[in-house]
């Protein structure tokens, strides 16, 4: 946060890294001490596109320029190896969960690495160092009475014989009236609920209607914590800005009131509640998964053979720490990570438990919204995306890096294009930067045998253009520290821009030959420009960039003095070498054609039903003859119908595509014998027909209004 407490900032900016001395040795000041880490995936599945957008590349951009900028910084990620993603995953496969991760935990490693991402550490929450942790903040909580006990009902398989975790149950929301809600959440609006609230549940285990049953299971008071954390999040955002996507999502929860969260689950898959008689108990996924950036940090200690390095970054009051997530991730980041870590840091204050350390809350989560796929969600089952290993097959990393960093999705959501990705490497990478580097180096080896040109009298062109490259670093720097990437990504463009207008205006062709002082000056001025362009790209090209350290026959130095002329006179460079060849539109095109090609799946026989089975289902005309919002809901509408003699009222959730007036007078296909349903304190009585149209919007099935009420549909 250099650049917003102004004393501090002139202090850095004046003596950056200065050298001070202290009992007469020499200490490099390092300017802040930062921890960064990104979403720990789960390992049941490739990581995608979307995932990298979302808490990966930026986070790795972020932190290779920090490095540079001469920050103390870690950077930590891992595997998340339990909870259901992976038995159901293992279920699916037939194979046990250790099966799963090892596979994926394995694979994903491998693939960010190819990607260029500079983790200090990737771990994963199947060691025994995470276990450990995991333990020890459960039962310090345990000890401390800090944790309710409450009896609950849950759902119970009586045809499997096993509760039901969240996800292997599906009914409905009964907040937005989403039919594929989960037992406790619903991923559509995001609503909490007891599992008690869920709308025809269904097990995905057998099929049947799962029961309620008792179990017991300890919670942790999150309603507890509220006030303080409307604080933190207030004071962070006055402090630090966070982003409006971000807090959002927390004044939503706080206006809902937190309410307390069980901490265990009925499951064999997890780390083991610590207690005897807790048997067949493990601890809730995500309590756990978040303290895995911890347990990341002592694996690295262990790796590094320095015991307490994990407790100089999270117990160090001045850490700044930085969590990179996805949308989807916010609660558990902004909210239930910070809670558990003030309860850990308040047990201080019990006379039985001191000396155990604070940990330090983050200070920013700056979540990134989701990228979608050439207009639609990526869908491994519809073949609709691109595994990043194949992907990185066909085209080098830093070009997949570059089309996804000056599209991250910041503010709101946005798409990977097939044509978009060409342009940005034909008409960007090779067009802009590369050509300026190319003609530049061409020109460079053929008149000065490959020696940096000397500076002579500055005319007011070179000036500014010095000045201009001079600017960058800390334009740069500003956006990233905003956590705007994307836009700190295509300002670094902006001076490969004005590099070639420079190189235009110059006319080095013609000095050459009428004044080659003047033509010396110029690619002088050219090649300091490229310098800074290697260096300000380094953290968004790291592959290519490294080439043109070599090529420049030189090496980055702090961020902050890459704009001033680095290049000696007669400094030697190597020769040039395309770093951006253009990209083929055929290979481009067999991308495209591809997509949604292959692996419609097959219906399989059990699911196959019979004449019988459908004629079961009263599908019936009605015309719509009242229509209004449901207040407090975005997605639904209230409805009224009318069939050959009787009226219904139906909840439903297309607020979204249509305007209540829009849809009177309207005849409307209803399934007129489904089991009436509560959607917000709404009664349901049937449901309308509709269809998902290409931009994820719904569209309602009608027939003509020659058709009448009640017919019904064969
Ligand atoms: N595995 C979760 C997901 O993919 C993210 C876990 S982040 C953690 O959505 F902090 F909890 F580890
Ligand atoms: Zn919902």
């Amino acid at each position: 946060m250099r650049y917003q407490h102004t004393k501090l900032f002139t202090f850095f900016l004046i003596f950056p890294n200065k050298l001070i001395k202290k009992n007469n040795s020499v200490i490099k000041l390092a300017k802040e001490k930062i921890i960064v880490t990104s979403a720990l995936p789960y390992a049941n599945g490739k990581i995608h596109l979307g995932h990298l957008s979302g808490a990966y590349l930026p986070a790795d951009i972020y932190v290779r320029y920090k490095r540079l900028n001469g920050d103390d910084i870690i950077y930590v990620c891992g595997s998340d190896e339990h909870g259901v993603p992976i038995t159901i995953s293992a279920d699916k496969e037939k194979v046990s969960p250790q099966v799963i991760i090892d596979r994926y935990h394995e694979a994903n490693k491998k693939t960010f690495a190819r990607f260029g991402m500079s983790f200090d550490n990737y771990s994963r929450t199947s060691l025994p160092i995470h276990h450990e942790t995991a333990k020890e903040f459960f039962l310090d909580f345990y000890n401390r009475g800090l944790f309710v006990e409450h009896k609950s009902l849950q759902f119970y398989d009586e045809k499997a014989k096993m509760f039901l975790p969240d996800r292997y149950v599906e009914g409905t929301c009964p907040k937005c009236g989403n039919e594929q809600a989960r037992s406790d959440e619903c991923e559509v609006c995001g609503a909490l609920y007891e599992p008690s609230e869920l709308i025809n549940p269904v097990s995905k285990v057998s099929g049947e209607r799962p029961v309620l049953k008792e179990t017991s299971h300890w919670y942790f008071p999150l309603g507890k914590y509220q006030p303080a954390l409307e604080k933190y999040i207030d004071e962070m955002n006055k402090k630090y800005g966070w982003k409006e996507n971000v807090l959002q999502y927390c004044r939503g929860w706080f206006k809902d009131g937190l309410k307390e969260r069980a901490i265990t689950r009925d499951l064999d898959w997890g780390i083991k509640v610590p207690i005897d008689s807790a048997a067949g108990k493990v601890i809730y996924v995500w309590f756990e998964a978040v303290l895995g950036y911890i347990s990341s940090t002592k694996e690295l200690s262990q790796l590094k053979n320095d015991p307490d390095l994990w407790k100089r970054y999270w117990q160090d009051p001045k850490t700044k720490y930085i969590a990179f997530i996805g949308k989807d991730n916010v609660v558990f980041h902004a909210i239930i990570f910070p809670a558990i870590l003030m309860a850990w840091n308040e047990g201080d204050k019990d006379p039985d438990r001191i000396g155990a350390g604070q940990y330090c809350l983050p200070q920013n989560v700056p979540a990134n919204e989701f990228l979608n796929f050439e207009g639609k969600k990526f869908s491994k089952s519809r073949n609709w995306g691109i595994d990043v290993d194949e992907f990185l097959d066909l085209f080098a990393p830093d070009l997949l890096r570059y089309s996804l960093a000056a599209n991250l999705p910041e503010t709101r959501d946005t798409d990977f294009y097939w044509k978009e990705f060409q342009l940005r490497n034909n008409s960007e990478l090779a067009d802009i930067l590369g050509n300026f580097i190319n003609r530049t180096f061409t020109f460079v080896f053929k008149h000065f045998d490959g020696k940096v040109p000397a500076l002579f009298k500055l005319e007011k062109i070179d000036e500014d253009m010095l000045k201009e490259i001079s600017e960058y670093p800390k334009r740069v720097a500003d956006l990233f520290e905003k956590y705007k990437i994307r836009d700190g990504v295509n300002e670094i463009m902006n001076l490969a821009r004005a590099g070639n207008k420079y190189f235009n205006d110059t006319e080095p062709w013609k000095t050459i030959k009428s004044n080659r002082e003047r033509c010396s000056t110029t690619l002088n001025v050219c090649l300091q420009a490229i310098y800074t362009l290697a260096e300000l790209f380094s953290p968004v090209l790291p592959f290519s960039t490294e080439k043109l350290f070599t090529m420049l026959n030189s090496k980055p130095v702090d961020w902050k003095d890459c704009g001033k002329p680095q290049l000696k006179a007669n400094h030697q460079l190597n020769q040039a070498e395309i770093l951006f060849p253009k990209i083929e539109d055929e290979k481009i095109d067999a991308q495209i054609n591809k997509l949604g090609s292959s692996k419609v799946e097959e219906v399989k026989k059990e699911e196959l039903i019979s004449y019988d089975d459908f004629m079961k289902i009263q599908l019936r005309v009605a015309e719509v003859i009242g229509a209004e919002n449901v207040p407090k809901s975005e997605k639904l509408l209230k409805l009224k119908v009318r069939l050959d003699n009787e009226e219904r009222q139906v909840v439903a959730g297309i607020a979204k595509s249509y305007q209540p007036e829009n849809l009177i007078g309207k005849k409307i296909v209803l399934v007129a014998n489904l089991q009436p349903a509560k959607l917000m304190g709404l009664e349901s009585q049937g449901m309308i027909l509709a269809v998902e149209t290409n931009d994820g919007g719904l569209q309602v099935l009608n027939v003509t209004e020659t058709v009448n009420n009640g017919t019904r549909v064969k």
